[in-house]
């Protein structure tokens, strides 16, 4: 430690760099942890997951009492109203509460918030703000930030990122949604059922691109049986602000006639890119890929050594869980353990209602591999689903034809986020379809469609 100040410092305090810096503590490293934001816990706990999820929570809990199935349970009731200023304090809470939970961790391990922006000075030394520190080794886990569309100035009032978008202080009449991906369906469900018409503007010809051909097909089915107007095949080729008033033109995206849509508010959410910018990456050694990312081997660690990465800076998913697992893999292999994250089983979920949850393999990539066996399963045939008026969806298990292997799942259901652990722990421990089919499920769940799912897989559901 002599001419260190740090066994460890991690840049960024997001999923990655937060848990990253809580199990190197944990294992006896002295850590400290640069962020620039005024609180911890990144894009995921500031303005990602858990903001999102509250104005998803609260979205859903309005269309059950406006428009949902309550009446159907001879629950009445009357003049419901959106007060949109308390659903925005209760999101802001729930985000105070996590981020500053984060803070009572750092303090309880004795991890030191180094405040302020971080670039590299050499390869062992960073300046954060004012201060210049040096560690033994250095983690890069600065995250991700939303990818502009060239010609389109985001102004967080009519032109908004994910993040304006979790902060309107009114409904929109009509959002229109550029890109048809998690961030678009999932806030575009927030404002739909809070009352906006919604309009998606997809380049590619199909929504929720890297998912399942037929999850995809399926979702959007329901999507627009919601309400959404789903416009594939086309692309945005301007948007100007008038006043109040948004104008994109649109047209097909190979090419043909041009159209204009006029909307209240627009949402850019054509995906997220890799921060680095700031970084001084250069004065480290350290180099960018093609797609901006810091590449790393299994263990995490760079090109250079003492210099690791994880997260939403690396390639990969960009999760929240995939970058908490590879914080804490990157802590043990920095203490000299064995940190592993398997990446051919990371669940991914978008949390619309019904939710939409896949692992492993898509059918399309696991044909490419060889011979499989599918077996469906639909949650209108599952008892629990079914009385509680949730039959939207159904479970997909990919099997290898051969070993009978699980490859993949994939699940459209009111609790697919929640099923999907399952799934996930049976490829981890390398689970047959006949594995999950002889395991006991509990009745009435709608895990038990994934048992029938499976027993579909060598053609023996009992419910269909
Ligand atoms: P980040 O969370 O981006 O954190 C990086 C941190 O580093 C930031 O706080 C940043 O301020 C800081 N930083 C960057 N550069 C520097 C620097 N030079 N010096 C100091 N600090 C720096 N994922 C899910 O799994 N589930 C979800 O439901 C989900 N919902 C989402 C909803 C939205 C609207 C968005 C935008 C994202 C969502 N995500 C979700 C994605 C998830 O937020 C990211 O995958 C996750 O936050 C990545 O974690 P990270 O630690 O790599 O980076
Ligand atoms: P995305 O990659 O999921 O979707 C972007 C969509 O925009 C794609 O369908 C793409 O084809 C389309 N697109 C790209 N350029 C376009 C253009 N010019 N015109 C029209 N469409 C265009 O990205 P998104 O939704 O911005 O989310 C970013 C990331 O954040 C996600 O990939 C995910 O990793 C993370 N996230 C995860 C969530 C979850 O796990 N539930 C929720 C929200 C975000």
């Amino acid at each position: 430690m002599a001419d260190y100040d740090f066994d460890v410092l991690v840049i960024g305090a997001g999923p990655g760099g937060y848990v990253a810096a809580i199990r190197a503590a944990q294992l006896g490293l002295k850590t400290a942890c640069a962020e620039s934001r005024e609180t911890l816990g990144g894009t995921c706990l500031n303005v990602g997951c858990i903001p999102s999820k509250a104005l998803l929570h609260a979205s859903e809990l309005f269309d059950e009492a406006a428009h949902g199935t309550m009446a159907k349970w001879g629950i009445k009731a009357s003049n419901v109203e959106i007060d949109l200023g308390t659903m925005h304090d209760s999101r802001r809470e729930a985000v105070k509460g996590l981020t500053g939970g984060i803070e009572f961790l750092f303090k309880k391990n004795k991890i030191e918030w180094l405040k302020g922006i971080a670039s590299f000075e050499s390869a062992g030394t960073v300046k954060v703000g004012e201060r210049t520190v040096r560690a033994k080794n250095i983690v890069i886990a600065t995250g991700s930030s939303v990818t502009p569309l060239p010609g389109v100035a985001v102004d967080q009032e009519r032109i908004v990122d994910s993040t304006g978008a979790l902060e309107l202080a009114q409904v929109p009449q009509h959002l229109v949604v550029i890109g048809g991906g998690v961030i678009g369906l999932e806030l575009g469900s927030v404002w739909r059922r809070l009352g906006a018409k919604v309009t998606v503007v997809e380049y590619l010809d199909q929504i929720l691109p890297g998912m399942d051909a037929e999850v995809r097909k399926e979702s959007n089915k329901i999507f627009k049986k919601q309400g959404f107007e789903l416009r594939l095949s086309t692309k945005v080729t301007g948007v100007t602000r008038n006043g109040d008033t948004v104008a994109l033109t649109v047209e097909p995206s190979a090419g043909g006639q041009a159209e204009t849509i006029e909307a209240d508010v627009v949402l850019v959410s054509i995906g997220r890119k890799p921060n680095t910018d700031g970084l001084a990456l250069d004065k480290a050694g350290l180099a960018v890929n093609a797609r901006g990312q810091v590449e790393t081997d299994h263990e995490f660690r760079t090109s250079v050594p003492g210099i690791w990465a994880i997260g939403d800076v690396i390639p990969g998913p960009m999760l929240a869980h995939k970058a908490e697992d590879e914080g804490i893999a990157v802590a043990e292999n920095i203490s000299g353990l064995t940190g592993i994250v398997n990446h051919a089983v990371i669940p991914n979920v978008v949390y619309t209602m019904p939710e939409i949850a896949g692992v492993g393999l898509t059918e399309e990539e696991a044909r490419e591999h060889g011979e499989i066996k599918v077996g469906k399963f639909p949650m209108l045939a599952n008892s629990r689903a079914k009385t509680n008026r949730e039959p939207d969806g159904f479970v997909k298990v990919i099997a290898d034809a051969r070993t009978d292997r699980v490859l993949g799942v994939w699940i459209i259901s009111s609790l697919a986020g929640t099923m999907i652990a399952q799934a996930a722990q049976a490829m981890e421990f390398g689970a047959t379809s006949e594995d999950i089919a002889y395991t006991c499920h509990a009745h009435p769940t709608h895990s038990e469609a994934l048992k029938e799912a499976a027993m579909a897989v060598t053609g023996k559901p009992i419910h269909i």
